[in-house]
């Protein structure tokens, strides 16, 4: 009897410890106890201040698809209009103002899509100074 209640002892605990990392364990509601957890990760400075390289890495992933690796226009996906996006590297004075490229990738044109829905502060900001780095007629 002793014996019995001792193996059935083991056999749950091991079955409490153990169930929850082999997943199937009728103790998964509480996993969460049993298991470690990793802190949060911090932003890194990066992320919290606007800056050229992630304007870059944005422009890569967002926006060179319509306007080209070099902002020259040439992206490879020719829009259902028919139209092609423009060209961002020698855009006119007025253009090249922050204020007005804030407001454009902000709020969108016609084919252009409406950023703020997805871009942050941030990371606008950060495409307006990788904008007009590429910009041959920034005069601002
Ligand atoms: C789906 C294609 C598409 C994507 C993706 C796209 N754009 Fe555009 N963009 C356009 C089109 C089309 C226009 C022209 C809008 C108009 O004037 O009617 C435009 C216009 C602009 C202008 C104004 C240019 C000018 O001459 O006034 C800027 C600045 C701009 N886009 C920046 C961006 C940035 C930054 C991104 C990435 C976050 C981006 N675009 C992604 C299609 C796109």
């Amino acid at each position: 009897m002793r014996k019995l209640l001792f193996s059935v002892v083991v056999l749950a605990g091991t079955w409490a410890f153990l169930g929850p990392k082999a997943g199937a364990s009728v103790l998964n509601p509480f996993r969460h106890f049993f298991e470690h957890h990793e802190p949060v990760k911090p932003k890194t400075p990066q992320e919290i201040k606007p800056s050229w390289a992630l304007g870059q890495k944005l422009y890569v992933r967002a926006c060179e698809s319509c306007h080209g690796p070099k902002g020259n226009g040439e992206g490879f996906w020719g829009l259902p209009t028919g139209e092609k996006a423009p060209a961002l590297n020698h855009l006119n004075p007025r253009e090249s103002t922050p204020e007005f490229l804030t407001q454009m990738i902000a709020q969108g044109k016609g084919m252009m899509p409406q950023w703020s829905l997805v871009l942050n502060r941030v990371q606008i900001e950060s495409l307006v100074q990788y904008l007009r780095s590429i910009n041959t007629q920034d005069t601002n």
